[in-house]
């Protein structure tokens, strides 16, 4: 029996296969005991069991365990926690873009692959990387909006995190100054309040385009 070594979320695993044509999915789902991947066609037809490999959308129904080798694997579990979120899996909640689930875990993870070579996707664009990932509850509508919001919850982020980094750089002219002046009276800022219509974002039809 042949061994196989490869990174999954993060961590270095080992499955024993007595075929190295033996799919990824089976090795994900039975030893490694991850359920995020799903069985769907088994054909490579449906994305229900799409997995990142190293940075790419691969189905792992048809992907030889073999191929994993060396590789870095991340699926549904690896992409956030129930605690912080991927904000792929937050923009699905929040557009509740869902009925029974199964396709969930393709769409999610075609989508971490799209917008992170495409930060700002096109509706155009996001129905092309999404066009194989089948959906039977026809809950495409809200997937799409889903993708959207997801796009907009990443750029925030990124934004957010340029913030911090720019407070955080040292600003020796105003220490400086800091160090000269009389120190005048510290006045709160008024907090901003959270006016943020999640359902609103999320029910904005994307445009045909
Ligand atoms: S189960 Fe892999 S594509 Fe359908
Ligand atoms: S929500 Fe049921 S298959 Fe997509």
């Amino acid at each position: 029996m042949a061994r196989y070594t490869f990174r999954l979320n993060g961590r270095s695993v080992t499955v024993d296969a007595w075929d190295p044509a033996q799919p990824l999915l089976y090795a994900l789902r039975g030893p490694l005991a991850l359920h995020g991947p799903k069985f769907g066609c088994g054909l490579g037809q449906c994305g229900a069991c799409t997995v990142l490999v190293d940075r790419t959308a691969t189905r792992s129904c048809t992907l030889p365990v073999s191929h994993a080798a060396s590789r870095d694997i991340t699926t549904l579990e690896g992409l956030g926690t129930p605690a912080a979120l991927h904000p792929v899996q937050q923009a699905f909640i929040d557009c509740q873009a869902a009925q029974c689930g199964y396709c969930l875990n393709g769409m999610i993870v075609s989508t971490v692959a799209l917008l992170r070579r495409i930060p700002r996707p096109t509706p155009a664009q996001v129905r092309a990387a999404l066009a194989h990932n089948l959906c039977r509850c026809g809950a495409h509508l809200e997937i799409l909006q889903a993708v959207q919001r997801a796009a907009a919850l990443m750029a925030e982020r990124a934004a957010d995190e340029r913030a911090v980094e720019r407070t955080a750089e040292p600003d020796i002219e105003r220490a400086a100054e800091a160090a000269t002046e009389p120190a005048l009276p510290v006045v709160e800022p008024a907090r901003a309040l959270l006016t943020e219509d999640t359902a609103a974002r999320c029910h904005a039809a994307p445009s045909r385009a």
